[in-house]
């Protein structure tokens, strides 16, 4: 894949990302945090993004497509209308998230960090979501809020997403 990189960047095209860079872009190791400003605000790290902070910080593309590619929180491509984040964290690992990985990328076709053709949903197994007591759990953000679902079997998690996807 070769995108061009814009040539200049301004601040007026970024207009929600201009004031985390006025605080943070001279500040050492803050990277990370306007990182995870940029993704909260566009759902994913494009490479517009990626110039744009390039240019306010003077850290190289390359450099920060590094840190992006280092951290699993980061995504360089846009997700689907339904976030599943499956945890891999102890407890869920050990109670099968590796079966309900497998059930959940055979119904749709997705690996981690893909999307379905039908932009419907995204697959990113994540770690401990802090309910382990319902272990193997997944969350998924969707466009009617945050849900959990927990004590997944290789049926039930197909039949939640059934739900979501009969949702609209
Ligand atoms: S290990 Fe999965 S929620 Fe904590």
């Amino acid at each position: 894949m070769c995108e061009t990189i814009k040539a200049t960047y301004q601040d007026k095209d970024y207009p929600e990302l201009a004031p985390v860079l006025d605080k943070y872009a001279g500040t050492r190791g803050s990277l990370i945090t306007i990182l995870q400003k940029a993704q909260d605000t566009y759902g994913y790290l494009s490479t517009d993004v990626i110039g744009y902070i390039s240019a306010r910080t003077g850290e190289t593309p390359a450099k920060i497509y590094g840190v992006a590619t280092f951290y699993t929180q980061f995504r360089l491509a846009p997700i689907g209308e339904n976030l599943i984040m499956l945890c891999a964290g102890t407890a869920c690992h050990v109670n099968g998230t590796q079966a309900i990985a497998e059930a959940i990328s055979e119904h749709l076709g997705v690996d981690d960090g893909e999307t379905t053709e039908d932009n419907k949903f995204t697959l990113n197994i994540v770690a401990c979501l802090g309910c382990c007591s319902l272990a193997p759990a997944m969350m998924v953000k969707g466009p009617s809020g945050d849900a959990v679902y927990g004590n997944l079997t290789k049926t039930s998690v197909v039949k939640v997403i059934e739900e979501i996807r009969a949702q609209g």
